[in-house]
């Protein structure tokens, strides 16, 4: 089965094809609207969906042509529907209904979420993915822990009661600090060649759920170093470590309270290299990371999730809509 996934939720256009049953990468391509958006700063929707709608057809021209494939060969369609920008994710929804429409072949619709978390299985059978297994997404929108017993069984353990750690280092970093946008990869660099020493941050306390995180209180104690006169690279490598060393610390109590011994870890901070350092460390726990070209968004993790959802559920009929939110956002 060669599986086309397709993934517009915010500011990557991804395009992936999978052959599902060697559970092979056959095409991974990504554009990126960083160049778009950077001036302002943050994701602008309305130019967001634009760029989506210009180069789509392209990029997926050009993903079969890379790989010496006809439109027909496709045997199913997956893309995002949720949750994301909702003119983005209109975008691929609507070229994916065209496709479904005129090839003729199923659709399935995804949840952006749902593909990250099985990102790090990417080329996996479904016997090698090893449930339960604790599942963290930790991304620009999104930190949340899920436990993962089977395709389609999630239950959200914990999540981030205000900003993801990826806004966090976006708002530090690209805002207050001035290094670039977005700010997470420049913090992370900025810390790769960092020899001095930390300031340190306070960590939050969080009511009733003690696994839960929140992140805003870091940016809060940036902005007062920053008005101190602290030095921009110690303090961007500190925000770094700090804010790590809490989620890693928070890790650690949920693997152990929920006796779990598998972890994956996704999103785009799973890029991250002191976070990906510190989780590969960790005693007693088979830890399971993305290649780093499966971090940011992308197709490819789309088109993977999407054919087990429909060996599991079937095809989604074809008035499928989007939305902005998803269920795996929210406790039960
Ligand atoms: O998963 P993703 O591509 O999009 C969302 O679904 O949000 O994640 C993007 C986020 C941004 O906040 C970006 O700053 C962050 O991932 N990011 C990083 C690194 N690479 C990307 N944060 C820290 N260190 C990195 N190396
Ligand atoms: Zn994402």
């Amino acid at each position: 089965m060669i599986v086309l996934g397709i993934e517009t939720s915010c500011d990557d256009t991804g395009i992936g094809i999978y052959d599902f049953k060697k559970h092979k990468v056959l095409s991974h391509i990504v554009s990126s609207q960083h160049e778009i958006h950077k001036k302002f700063l943050g994701v602008v929707p309305e130019y967001a969906a634009r760029a989506h709608l210009e180069v789509i057809d392209v990029l997926f021209d050009y993903a079969l042509k890379e790989v010496n494939l006809k439109p027909k060969d496709i045997d199913l369609i997956c893309v995002t529907n949720r949750p994301g920008l909702i003119g983005s994710l209109f975008v691929g929804l609507m070229f994916s209904k065209g496709l479904s429409l005129a090839l003729e072949r199923p659709l399935k619709a995804v949840d952006h979420l749902e593909a990250h978390i099985f990102s790090p299985f990417i080329g996996f059978k479904k016997e090698d993915i090893p449930f339960p297994f604790l599942s963290i997404v930790v991304s620009g929108g999104h930190t949340h822990f899920y436990l993962v017993e089977d395709i389609g069984k999630y239950t959200l353990v914990a999540k981030t009661l205000d900003d993801a750690l990826g806004e966090a280092f976006d708002k530090v970093g690209s805002h207050i600090l001035n290094l670039g946008f977005p700010g997470g990869p420049y913090i992370d660099k900025i810390f790769q060649s960092y020899k001095g020493e930390y300031v340190s941050f306070t960590y939050p306390k969080v009511k009733k759920n003690p696994f839960n995180l929140s992140f805003s209180g870091f940016k809060t104690q940036a902005i007062k170093y920053y008005n101190q006169g602290i030095d921009k690279i110690k303090l961007a490598a500190s925000l770094q470590k700090c804010t790590v060393d809490y989620l890693v610390s928070k890790i650690e109590k949920i693997l152990k309270h929920y006796k779990i011994n598998a972890l994956a870890i996704s999103g785009g901070v799973s890029a991250n290299s002191y976070f990906r350092k510190k989780i590969l460390s960790l005693k007693n726990v088979k830890v399971y990371l993305p290649n780093l070209k499966y971090t940011a968004d992308n197709g490819v993790m789309v088109a993977y999730i999407g054919g087990f959802l429909f060996e599991k559920y079937g095809e989604d009929p074809i008035d499928v809509n989007a939305y902005s939110y998803s269920p795996l956002q929210q406790f039960n």
